[in-house]
Parts: structure tokens; C-alpha cells; sequence
């Protein structure tokens, strides 16, 4: 349960942590948020969560709330304020507070910053690993900078409600080209029938991700065969394994897509030895 939010230089109880009616993050998606795990009472890979979440403040002009260093105690304190040992850290920065107006305000306008914790039911994604789960394609409806984590969300809601309808716990987008570009809140990935690792390569249509990066990590040491690449509908229907990366869900098998079995149906061998490994090559940080 979050029992405490910080808001703008407050540590507030639950239901009465609020922002102004007028916060641009409110009226104009005019925002920006980063989750980190927390694993065991640390965060896990915490300084590039706080390096993507400075390059999506730069990338929008919106200023800097805080240097890294007092984030991060801000961080810590939200979880030592909620308990949290294996949960989630949200935090979500605006462009602040001021009259409704599409043009930018006084670049002076202090930001909003709002940092919440919460604890997950440890073992909820290792329950679910084990069985896999389905994912649908859909053209992407998002715009054309996905590599920016703003919280202009909605197509990515209503495409995971889609998705959830026909029992798939996730959606995995498709460009004009009918590659691939990543799931509604997560990377994603095949091997192919060759056994070759495939995940889209950096560019504006995806995010980013940290999960992905410290997977890549993992896939190298392992030695396993690495393209990064597009890769369209009928290459992942084809694929040998396939599966998505995130910082709540770590490396999550995919054993259906549009009601195809991948493979055989159950959770492939290597996205669960990278699942098994990730916790060795990610970077913990005390709070
Ligand atoms: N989502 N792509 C999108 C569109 C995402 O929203 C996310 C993360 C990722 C994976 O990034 P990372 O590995 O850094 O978590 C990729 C977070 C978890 C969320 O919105 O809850």
C-alpha cells in the first residue's frame, strides 16, 4: 500500500498528495516519468533510469526539478516512508502549473516532480514466467518520438485494453512496414529459427529501454547471436522463442501471438536463462 507521495517539495499523505488544476502534465500530456525496480530494498539500474529520464526532460526543454543526487534522496526516502523491498519507484516530472495555453510557459516556471513507491507481491512475475503470455499486433497509434517516456499514454492504454479483451497481456506494435517497433509498455524480442537473438535497433519509434540494454549485456556474455534489427509479423510468428523486456517484468516469455503458438507453446530456453541471469548483470544501488 503507498501510504506517502513527495510532491513538489512534500512528503504527503496518500489521498491528500495532489497537484494544481492547471499542472501541464494534467492538461497537455506535457510531461515526462521513469519506474525503477526495487529488488530486495535496492534499485536496480537506477543511474540509467535517471539518465533517460534527464534525456527526456532535455530532449522536451523541460527544466531539471533537481540534481541526481538529491533525487536520489528523495528516492529513498519514498521507499523507507512505504516499506518498499521488491516493488516499484514512479516518478513523474511536468512542465509545471500556470493559465491553460499551448505556448510554452516563462522557462522559470518550477517543474512539478511527484515520487511514489510501492510494494509488489514478490514472485508475481516469476508465477507468471513460467506459463508465458499472449500477445496481439496492431498498427502503432503512437506518434513519431517513443523514445521520449512521456506520459501521453492513452494509445498505448487503449491498445492494451484491446489486447486484454482477446486475452493477450500485452500489445506489440507494428510499423507502417509491418516491422515490429515494441510492446505497449515493453520491448520486445524473437529468436529466431536460426537462433539468432533479434531486437529492434535504437531509433525514434521505440523507447529506449534499460531492461533492454542490461539484456543485451546478458545475451553477450552468454555468447548468444545478437541482431539489432527490425523484424516483421511473419519472422516472430516463425520464431523459435519470443519475449519482452521491462523493469517491472525483467525478461517475460511470449508463447502466443494473434492466437498463434510460438514454437510449442511454453516458454523458450533462452528467454529463461536470460530471465535467470538478468539479476547478475544488472546494477543494484542501495537507498
Ligand atoms: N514501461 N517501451 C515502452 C513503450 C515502455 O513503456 C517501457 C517501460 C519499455 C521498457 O523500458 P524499461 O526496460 O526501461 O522499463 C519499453 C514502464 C515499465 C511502464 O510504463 O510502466
Amino acid at each position: 500500500m503507498t501510504r506517502i507521495v513527495y510532491v513538489n517539495g512534500a512528503y504527503k499523505r496518500y489521498a491528500e498528495a495532489a497537484i494544481h488544476a492547471e499542472d501541464r502534465g494534467f492538461q497537455f500530456a506535457d510531461a515526462i516519468y521513469e519506474v525503477i525496480e526495487v529488488r530486495d530494498g535496492k534499485l536496480v539500474d537506477a543511474t540509467q533510469h535517471l539518465s533517460r529520464l534527464n534525456n527526456s526532460l532535455a530532449e522536451l526543454a523541460i527544466p531539471r526539478p533537481m540534481s541526481d543526487a538529491a533525487l536520489r534522496i528523495i528516492i529513498a526516502r519514498v521507499i523507507r516512508l512505504n516499506a518498499v523491498r521488491n516493488g516499484v519507484v514512479y516518478m513523474q516530472v511536468t512542465r509545471g502549473a500556470g493559465p491553460r495555453d499551448f505556448a510554452l510557459p516563462p522557462a522559470d516556471t518550477p517543474p512539478t516532480l511527484v515520487v511514489l513507491a510501492r510494494q509488489l507481491r514478490a514472485g508475481m512475475a516469476d508465477e507468471r514466467a513460467l506459463e508465458g503470455i499472449a500477445v496481439k499486433t496492431m498498427p502503432d497509434p503512437r506518434w513519431a518520438r517513443c523514445d521520449i517516456k512521456t506520459v501521453m499514454l492513452l494509445p498505448a492504454v487503449l491498445a492494451k485494453e484491446e489486447a486484454r479483451k482477446e486475452g493477450a497481456r500485452e500489445v506489440w506494435f507494428l510499423d507502417p512496414k509491418g516491422a515490429i517497433t515494441e510492446g505497449g509498455s515493453s520491448n520486445a524480442w524473437i529468436v529466431t529459427d536460426k537462433g539468432v537473438l533479434v531486437t529492434r535497433q535504437l531509433d525514434p519509434s521505440i523507447l529506449p529501454g534499460v531492461t533492454r540494454l542490461t539484456v543485451l549485456d546478458v545475451a553477450k556474455a552468454l555468447g548468444l547471436n545478437v541482431e539489432e534489427r527490425p523484424f516483421n509479423r511473419s519472422e516472430a510468428l516463425a520464431a523459435q522463442e519470443a519475449f519482452l523486456t521491462s523493469a517491472t517484468q525483467t525478461v517475460m516469455p511470449i508463447v502466443k501471438i494473434d492466437e498463434k503458438l510460438v514454437a510449442d507453446g511454453r516458454p523458450g530456453a533462452i528467454a529463461k536463462r536470460l530471465r535467470r541471469e538478468f539479476y547478475r548483470f544488472a546494477a543494484f544501488s542501495g537507498v
